[in-house]
């Protein structure tokens, strides 16, 4: 199997990241790495990091980077991540992409199983007004993590999963004023990240307003470019 490396998703709530990281993660066979999931994950099974996000994560705020980092670090230490994988929702402030540029150079380089290469890192482009009605919208399948919206991909039958015949759940934070305070925190702690991305020439835009499959589509090109260059570069 051919070295996909690592992908960085960035882009506001709402955007798109998730849906999208799961058909990358179903055609090139590396793992999606979600740290809004992981934190979830953990706030259900009351641990101490949960223990330490719950409250920031109900309010819309970011959890402290240094927990996010530690959290980011184990997970990229497993050996599903040696051909590369997806960062969803990470990283989301410039301390977090400079951990992460020197984590990848540290800890890639001492392990020659690991492919050696830098992320191509991707911006999800959105008109702000739409954000609410996807968010709202949404709805989730807690057994096998499929992406729904009520308004705009429902299910065949209301409110269960196509694949499992699962209960959909709506998730806490995606109640309007949690909303709005989420957005706030885009702007105000993760446009950064781009821009710095960006100064760096290591920033691609894709216009993610466009229907679910054209986006997967210049999604899919822009990561074989990435790729065939990295290989003769
Ligand atoms: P997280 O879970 O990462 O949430 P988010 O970034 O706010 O992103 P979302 O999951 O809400 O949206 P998405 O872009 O994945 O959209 P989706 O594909 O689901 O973070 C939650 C919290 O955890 C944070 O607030 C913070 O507290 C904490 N946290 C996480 N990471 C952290 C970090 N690194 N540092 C610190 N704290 C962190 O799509 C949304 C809806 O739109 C769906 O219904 C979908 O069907 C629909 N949709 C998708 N694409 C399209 C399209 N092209 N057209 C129409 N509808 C679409």
């Amino acid at each position: 199997m051919r070295n996909i490396g690592p992908i960085v998703l960035l882009g506001p709530p709402g955007a798109g990241k998730g849906t999208q990281s799961k058909r990358i993660a179903d055609r090139y066979g590396i793992p999606q790495i979600s740290t809004g999931d992981l934190l979830r994950e953990n706030v259900q099974r009351r641990t101490d990091l949960g223990l330490k996000a719950e409250a920031q994560m109900a309010r819309g705020d970011l959890v402290p980077d240094n927990l996010v980092c530690d959290m980011v670090a184990w997970r990229l230490r497993d050996t599903d991540c040696e051909r590369g994988f997806i960062l969803d929702g990470f990283p989301r402030t410039v301390r977090q992409a400079l951990w992460l540029d020197a984590f990848l150079k540290h800890q890639f380089l001492e392990n020659p199983k690991r492919h050696v290469c830098s992320p191509i890192v991707v911006r999800f482009d959105v008109d702000y007004n739409k954000l609410s009605l996807r968010l709202n919208g949404r709805r989730t399948c807690p057994a096998c993590g499929l992406i729904y919206n009520i308004h705009l991909q429902p299910p065949q039958v209301d409110e269960l999963c196509d694949v499992d015949g699962s209960k959909l759940i709506m998730r806490d934070d995606d109640r309007y004023e949690v909303i709005q305070e989420r957005l706030a925190t885009y702007e105000r702690q993760t446009m950064p990240v781009a821009e710095y991305y960006a100064r760096e020439r290591r920033l691609i835009s894709v216009n993610a307003d466009r229907p679910v499959d054209e986006v997967t589509a210049q999604l899919f090109q822009e990561i074989e470019s990435h790729a065939a260059a990295t290989a003769s570069g």
